[in-house]
């Protein structure tokens, strides 16, 4: 179950096989529901790739925007801003009850790095805003989000599946905010933010078939019924948003159907059909 690795390991100083399998070797936690092994590879390559943002990102860069793609920036990262702080306090909140429900130590060591990812972005998204002149503050409007991903029954479930839907919308989000008409330290923030979401949703791709395995019929359903309300959610929420998105050349319409199929596509890996999970229409576009 503990294969030591026999490859050299990118993010590893030494290519001794020796210090491979000292350092990948999980700490022996009974009956971990999920796959130990692939999770402390991955806390490994976290804590390697972890960056400062003053030591990465130019603060000095001019925010030389016109005034109506600022006022446009301005308001998509004041949302970012809200989701990434609500996805800071429910990992904060959650990681312990993961930790015991996955019944992996490697899980605790992971998630505190994914956690310290998060708050890393608040910083860095907080500074963006006040380089556009608008002090950061929390829209208590997205706050039923939060509650709807990690309250309730199934909690810790709840909440992973909810994150496949929101690391997912932060990766599309970031890649078309990046690629779209947006000032240089923008497009450098959602380079570097880009880099640790996809790594979040590798943690998700390894343990989420088998807590979906383990998931009782009922528990099944309720995660069901809470997904569907966080898509649908944010599938009204995005329609406001649409004619702001134009300014800069974003398409919330394409966005959220990108979002849509990579969670689908997760689902149909994890070995269930696209039947499993109802998605709301999206709303076209008006143009
Ligand atoms: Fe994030
Ligand atoms: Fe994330």
């Amino acid at each position: 179950m503990t294969e030591p690795t026999k490859e050299p390991v990118s993010f590893l100083f030494s290519n001794s096989p020796t210090v491979a399998e000292l350092l990948l070797k999980p700490i022996s936690s009974k009956n971990p529901i999920v796959n130990d092994v692939k999770i402390r590879r991955l806390y490994l390559q976290a804590s390697s790739q972890q960056w400062f943002a003053p030591q990465r990102i130019d603060f000095d860069l001019p925010v030389d925007l016109d005034p109506e793609s600022r006022r446009v920036w301005t308001r998509f990262t004041e949302i970012f801003y809200t989701l990434e702080k609500m996805g800071l306090n429910v990992i904060a909140n959650m990681m312990a009850k993961a930790v015991r429900k996955l019944k992996s130590e490697e899980a605790a060591s992971y998630l505190s790095a994914q956690c310290y990812d998060e708050s890393r972005h608040v910083f860095v998204i907080e500074n963006y805003l006040k380089k556009l002149g608008a002090p950061p503050e929390y829209d208590r409007k997205y706050h039923i989000l939060g509650q709807v991903a990690s309250m309730g029954f199934y909690r810790v479930e709840n909440w992973l599946f909810s994150t496949l839907f929101s690391e997912n919308f932060a990766s599309v989000f970031l890649r078309r905010a990046k690629a779209a008409r947006i000032d240089k330290f923008g497009s450098e923030m959602c380079k570097y933010l880009l880099m640790d979401e996809s790594r979040h949703l590798h943690f998700l791709h390894i343990v989420l078939p088998d807590i979906l395995d383990r998931l009782s019929l009922f528990g099944k359903t309720y995660v069901k019924m809470s997904q569907f309300f966080i898509m649908k959610f944010t599938e009204i929420m995005s329609r406001s948003l649409e004619t702001d998105a134009k300014v800069v050349g974003m398409d919330r319409q394409a966005l959220l159907e990108e979002v849509f199929d990579n969670v689908e596509r997760a689902y149909e890996n994890f070995g269930v059909s696209a039947r499993f999970l109802p998605f709301p229409k999206i709303a076209p576009s008006y143009s």
